[in-house]
């Protein structure tokens, strides 16, 4: 069949130009679509997503000449996906397309974990299984758990195979049971979708070492270094621990002089998005991991998936097409499998991935950073104004609020934003880098930095929750202060994640560097086993592991029975006083008023600036009635979660 390219035919626009090659796709492709009722299915999602998908693929790809194989090959691998997809997931697909909006539910609480680190593997997940119901998770990320070199693998996110669980972890059989058994329980299963590189042992990168062409047009791979080197002029560098700049070696051996992007560590190689074969082959990775009952993929580092020569090579415009595009292949095979994005980059930047048709749940990196910004300060102002100028969301999207994950804290708040406060960016970095590596004195935390950079000051930081807020110096305050921090990722709206083990005041590992597959990694400090002890004491009152355990789980039930904590709407208060971080989630004729303190003593909201709400009032942890008129007292790093009545 001939070749037509659907861009240059004058006087149709775009979205007719698509009609025309969706029905040309179609007609070539149709013999080789499932049948019967399983087709009808198909067809109905073809005609409904597929146009926007070849607007899509078009932006990348459209003026290639294979444009309409490439398609069609795509549309091949939805179709045998579709017709393979277990009907337990299809009946998923039609709950979900019933209840668009799940996610968004006050009933959600995210926990992560790795697999091997938490439990021994997917067997000792499962045996997690009535723990989880405990605390009330609704939403499990495990972290990479699929082949990866041995030795240092970046925590598994170095992938060598999309296809195998390591051995060491489980099989692939028992991913899917226990996703099946997680939704019997109300339990999405998450993983990663590590989409922007592969490791260098994975079967494709192999091939490229081996001088394979068609496998070398899978990475950024280059004879010597003189193209590396342009665009190094403008990259930022990740792991300059690991290697200076973007690109390393291929193969250690002097006989080979190419060199291959590699963003993160050198054994993590960059996938060439501008390669359709490559899209074509992460598309298919991708629908094989939706067919194990994956219901969220995080989509990791997806800042980095396209490069340009003369820029950052972060977050450009085909990054967004390319995910849009995946999104697309979703809405068509594997509908109810969602996205959600890890940029941990310039909030700007981050909402751009945020939208229905692209990642609809994105980690809150800008809240992360701030409540932790506000602990060192005291004072919540820059957390204020990103709750007030930052927050909002489009419709059917929801943010993913977290106090620490996996990865270290970086301090990706706004220059600008903060220059309106009087606040200098470079110089509050570096402040806030002394105060959480227990540089500054005085300071409460004991962390560790990461990828510290002499060249450009660039610095992060590590540590687990409770370590970070003193708890083994001070843990009476400490107590306070890490229930106060989960206070804000639990009430601001969005799925709550929870780092298990730090519902248990988890401190750092203290052997974290003497694994050396961890090679000097600093965010092994974070990232211990399970701290079976910890866990054993959580019911004691008397017990620090008790007060934090106890103090978290009664947050998730107070959020669970307030419909006002559905969605993300949140409105700011001004509690005027400058250690006490205000904001409103409107309900229908209430509001939860949410107060937290985040000073060292206690402190006070007169009854005047509360006089904008009805007098009488609910403490909804302790259930007592309020007369707001008084005023409300916070105890220093107390917090308070308030039902009221706007006056009209
Ligand atoms: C993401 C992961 C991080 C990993 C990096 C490279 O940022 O969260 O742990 O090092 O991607 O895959
Ligand atoms: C992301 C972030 C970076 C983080 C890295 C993994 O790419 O941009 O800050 O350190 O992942 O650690």
């Amino acid at each position: 069949m001939p070749h037509t390219t659907p861009s240059g035919m004058p006087g149709l626009s775009p979205e007719n130009q698509a009609r025309v090659v969706t029905a040309c796709v179609r007609q070539r492709t149709e013999d080789r679509w499932p049948t019967g009722p399983e087709g009808e299915q198909f067809a109905r999602r073809f005609e409904e997503h597929f146009p926007a998908l070849t607007l899509l693929f078009a932006e990348v790809y459209g003026t290639r000449e294979d444009f309409l194989d490439q398609l069609g090959e795509l549309v091949l691998l939805m179709a045998r996906s579709w017709a393979r997809r277990p009907a337990d997931l299809k009946a998923l697909d039609a709950r979900r397309e019933e209840d668009p909006a799940w996610f968004t539910s006050r009933q959600m609480l995210g926990g992560v974990c790795y697999a091997d680190r938490y439990a021994g593997g997917l067997q000792g997940i499962r045996e997690q299984i009535p723990y989880f119901r405990e605390l009330g998770l609704t939403y499990l990320h495990l972290m990479p758990l699929f082949e990866a070199p041995e030795g240092n693998s970046d925590g598994g996110y170095a992938v060598s195979s999309y296809r195998r669980v390591d051995p060491r972890i489980g099989t692939m059989e028992e991913l899917a049971e226990l996703g099946r058994e997680l939704r019997e329980h109300g339990i999405s299963l998450v993983l990663d979708f590590v989409f922007n590189h592969t490791s260098n042992e994975h079967e494709w990168a192999r091939r490229a070492a081996a001088g394979e062409p068609a496998y070398e047009d899978y990475y950024w791979i280059f004879p010597d270094r003189t193209v590396p080197e342009q665009f190094e002029r403008t990259t930022r560098e990740i792991f300059p621990d690991d290697h200076p700049g973007s690109f390393t070696r291929v193969a250690a051996t002097e006989d080979d002089p190419r060199w291959v992007w590699s963003t993160f560590y050198s054994f993590q190689w960059d996938l060439n998005y501008t390669n359709p074969a490559v899209f074509r082959a992460m598309a298919e990775e991708m629908l094989f991991l939706a067919a194990q009952g994956v219901e969220v993929l995080r989509m990791d580092a997806v800042a980095f998936i396209w490069k340009q020569l003369g820029t950052a090579c972060e977050s450009l415009p085909q990054a967004h097409v390319l995910l849009r595009a995946f999104n697309a292949v979703c809405r068509i095979a594997a509908p109810s499998v969602l996205f959600k994005s890890e940029a941990i980059v310039h909030p700007d930047e981050v909402a751009r991935y945020i939208e229905p048709g692209q990642c609809q749940l994105s980690y809150n990196p800008l809240q992360m950073a701030l409540t932790w910004e506000a602990m060192a300060t005291r004072e919540p102002t820059l957390l204020a104004q990103a709750l007030a100028e930052r927050h909002a969301l489009p419709p059917g999207t929801a943010w993913v609020d977290y106090v620490r994950g996996h990865d270290d804290i970086g301090w990706t708040f706004s220059d600008e934003d903060a220059a309106r406060l009087g606040i200098d960016g470079h110089d509050h970095r570096r402040f806030l880098n002394a105060f959480y590596t227990g540089r500054f004195p005085g300071s409460f935390a004991d962390g560790v930095a990461f990828q510290e950079n002499p060249r450009t000051g660039d610095c992060r930081v590590c540590g687990t929750t409770a370590s970070l807020l003193g708890l083994a110096a001070e843990p009476g305050p400490a107590v306070d202060r890490i229930l106060l921090a989960h206070s804000v990722a639990m009430s601001t709206g969005g799925v709550p994640l929870l780092y298990l083990g730090d519902e248990v005041g988890q401190l750092n590992d203290p052997d974290w560097d003497r694994d050396p597959a961890h090679g000097g990694d600093a965010r092994w400090v974070h990232r211990p086993l399970r701290p079976a002890e910890g866990y054993a004491r959580r019911h004691d009152l008397f017990s620090v592991e008790g007060r934090i355990f106890g103090g978290i789980t009664r947050m998730v039930e107070v959020r669970r029975q307030c419909p006002e904590f559905d969605g993300n709407a949140l409105e700011p208060f001004d509690a005027r006083n400058p250690h006490v971080l205000g904001y409103q989630r409107p309900g229908t004729n209430t509001v939860v008023l949410c107060l937290a303190n985040f000073s060292d003593w206690s402190q006070f909201v007169t009854g005047e600036t509360l006089s904008g709400f009805l007098p009488e009032a609910l403490d909804l942890h302790g259930g007592t009635e309020l007369d707001l008129r008084h005023g409300i007292l916070l105890e220093s790093h107390g917090f308070r979660w308030v039902r009221a009545v706007p006056r009209r």
